[in-house]
């Protein structure tokens, strides 16, 4: 497959045409920004963490019956992916109270949320991404009230098979983010699950394990994405029982 011209290019991701039709390359970037790109920074191999993670989760849904964009890897920053049309959407579900719901809604950090809450924002940085409703994504033309119903029964589902992934691992998915394109009638997950689009906390320690460390200076961001990764990549290892032990013989004279 051969690398064409620039497509498209956002925040910390570009996408590139293929010679093959209907595929698309996603590179990830090693920008970081946060607060509508208000704090941006280049933080070297930053693109590789958030290229691995999403490709393991991606393979991780598929093989769960999720329908998402991934295609293959072409190399550590570089994904081919389906092309879609993306619906400027990200739908965020919640599954303890933290972020802009705190800021924004008399929660208390921590509060968990049972069932998760859909929240859905119009992707849109010149408006700060405002917050939509059903009839407000209908009235936009954004989606179709199927389609809609769909997104958010994928969702919670995809919430379903992260939470226990992730808990696997000692890690609580807080929340994340979720962009779904169309092909043909078809929708699919889109755009990356990642560091930088989940809230992780560990279990034991409460610590961010995600893009928090960088938007509010909490630590080394690459040493927490490379920590990170690594424990959301790593095969399980099912420790096998060990052998018993054969019983001491007393030696016969
Ligand atoms: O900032 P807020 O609390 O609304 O973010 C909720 C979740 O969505 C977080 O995990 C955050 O990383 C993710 N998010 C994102 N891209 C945005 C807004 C939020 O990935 N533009």
């Amino acid at each position: 497959m051969k690398q064409k011209g620039l497509l498209y290019t956002g925040k910390a991701k570009s996408v590139y045409r293929t010679d093959v039709k209907g595929r698309l390359i996603v590179e990830f970037r090693d920008d970081i920004t946060a607060f509508d790109g208000g704090k941006k920074d280049v933080l070297v191999n930053k693109g590789s963490y958030n290229a691995e993670v999403s490709a393991f989760i991606f393979g991780y849904l598929e093989k769960n019956g999720v329908k998402t964009h991934f295609v293959t890897m072409l190399d550590s920053k570089r994904m081919v992916v389906r092309e879609l049309s993306m619906i400027p959407l990200e739908v965020i579900v919640r599954n303890v109270a933290a972020g802009s719901i705190v800021r924004n809604y008399p929660f208390v950090e921590g509060t968990k949320l049972n069932p998760p809450v859909i929240v859905i924002d119009y992707k849109d940085d010149s408006r700060h991404d405002p917050m939509l409703n059903d009839d407000l994504i209908v009235a936009l033309r954004l989606a179709t009230r199927h389609e809609l119903e769909k997104i958010k029964k994928t969702a919670l589902g995809i919430n379903r098979l992260l939470v226990k992934l992730l808990a696997l691992q000692g890690i609580t998915l807080v929340d994340f983010k979720m962009e779904f394109g169309r092909a043909g009638r078809t929708i699919y997950l889109g755009d990356e699950i990642s560091m930088d689009s989940m809230r992780l906390w560990d279990r034991k320690t409460g610590e961010s394990l995600d893009k928090d460390v960088y938007r509010f200076s909490k630590g080394d961001v690459m040493a927490t994405y490379d920590r990170v990764a690594g424990r959301i990549t790593k095969k399980m290892v099912v420790k096998a029982k060990p052998a018993k032990a054969e019983p001491e013989r007393t030696p016969r004279r």
